[in-house]
């Protein structure tokens, strides 16, 4: 039998307790879709529910420049989007745990990056393999310095909130896409390349992938990508998304709805298996697809369905939303953030001997 034990806090005053921090981030490159649900927000929303972590999350509107230099004006409206939507999504930056940060209005960001750039290592950074496949995609004589560096710089947005100094039981948790994992990697190389170097002052950084790490695009190809016109967007309207559903590639052998069609990689039975909370209705799908008794129109009309109905609270949300005024949960979050940035980069400082030579 399981029994909730009593608390005691009288006796807990005399302990500090642990400092548990997660900080993560998206680009503010445009409105957020399904990919991002599935790879990031739904666990930072479980992260949220659980209500034990200082949350940072970040706006990261620097790095977007890494990628999206044609248009500047269009950053802000980007930053509004992406704000708007993790709101939508249900995060709650009035919770007193929950941060939105906006990255290019932390001076001390820049300097702790500056300071990676010192450790961090060519060699290393060009062999990561999510920078090697966003670089392939970029025109190859314009890509900027920034962008090769962005990992470096990502792992300062990352530690200017590790707990400072550090103590056991203290915490710094990125839950990330699965793209992002060799970044987290470098950043932990980094962490642990500067303590050794210079002395203790990070805690190693832990990533967390959610359930699904990475969703297939309407088109079957390996990811949702705005930019590859294969996603469904968080505040697509409800005709939208049964309009890409009906568009959408399936088991490209099976011609007929009496044959037997494969479920594993067929993006359609994929939604489904991360959207709709009826797991006896895919269950029973999956099979009857794979016997070739359902046809892929049937199929798709309830995964439009059942998306909107995933997509209606959020929608709701977002009407909530629509008038409020975004900037003053910034302006907080990244207020508080640099509070707690300001003791690393004292500490970070020191270990580096970068201050005023003191009189002999
Ligand atoms: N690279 C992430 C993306 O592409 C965004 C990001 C910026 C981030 N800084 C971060 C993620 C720090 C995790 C931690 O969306």
């Amino acid at each position: 039998m399981s029994q909730t034990p009593e608390v005691d806090h009288g006796s807990m005053t005399e302990v500090t307790p642990d400092r548990k921090r997660v900080l993560t981030g998206m680009r503010t490159t445009g409105e957020l879709h399904l990919g991002h649900y599935v790879g990031a927000l739904e666990e930072w929303l479980r992260i949220q529910k659980e209500g034990d972590h200082e949350c940072f999350f970040l706006l990261a509107d620097v790095q977007a420049l890494t990628t999206h230099t044609k248009d500047p004006a269009k950053l802000t409206q980007s930053v509004r989007d992406v704000a708007l939507d993790w709101l939508a999504v249900g995060l709650d930056p009035n919770l007193p745990n929950i941060h939105f940060v906006l990255q290019s209005q932390i001076p001390e960001r820049y300097e702790l990056s500056a300071q990676f750039m010192m450790i961090a290592k060519y060699g290393e950074v060009m062999r990561n393999p999510t920078l090697k496949d966003e670089q392939a995609r970029q025109d190859q004589e314009n890509v900027s310095l920034g962008f090769i560096a962005y990992p470096v710089d990502q792992a300062a947005d990352i530690y200017m909130v590790s707990p400072t100094p550090p103590q056991a039981g203290d915490q710094l948790l990125v839950p990330v896409g699965e793209d992002q994992l060799p970044h987290l990697e470098l950043a932990r190389v980094l962490g642990r390349r500067f303590n050794k170097q210079y002395g203790h002052v990070f805690v190693p950084c832990e990533g967390l992938v959610g359930k699904v790490g990475r969703l297939v695009g309407t088109d079957g190809k390996a990811k949702m990508s705005k930019s590859m016109g294969n996603s469904i967007s968080l505040s697509d309207s409800e005709a939208d998304v049964a309009e890409k559903v009906r568009r959408m590639f399936t088991d490209p052998k099976r011609i007929r709805p009496d044959m037997p069609g494969e479920t594993e990689n067929n993006p359609v039975f994929i939604y489904l298996r991360a959207f709709n909370p009826n797991l006896e209705e895919v269950q029973e799908l999956t099979e009857r697809y794979q016997q070739g008794k359902v046809g892929d129109v049937e199929v798709k009309r309830i995964l439009a369905q059942r998306l909107n109905e995933f997509l209606e609270p959020i929608r709701e949300r977002r009407a909530k939303y629509a008038g409020t005024d975004i900037r003053e949960f910034l302006e907080e979050g990244t207020r508080v953030t640099r509070e707690a940035a300001k003791p690393v980069i004292e500490s970070v400082r020191e270990k580096m001997h970068l201050y005023y030579p003191p009189p002999k």
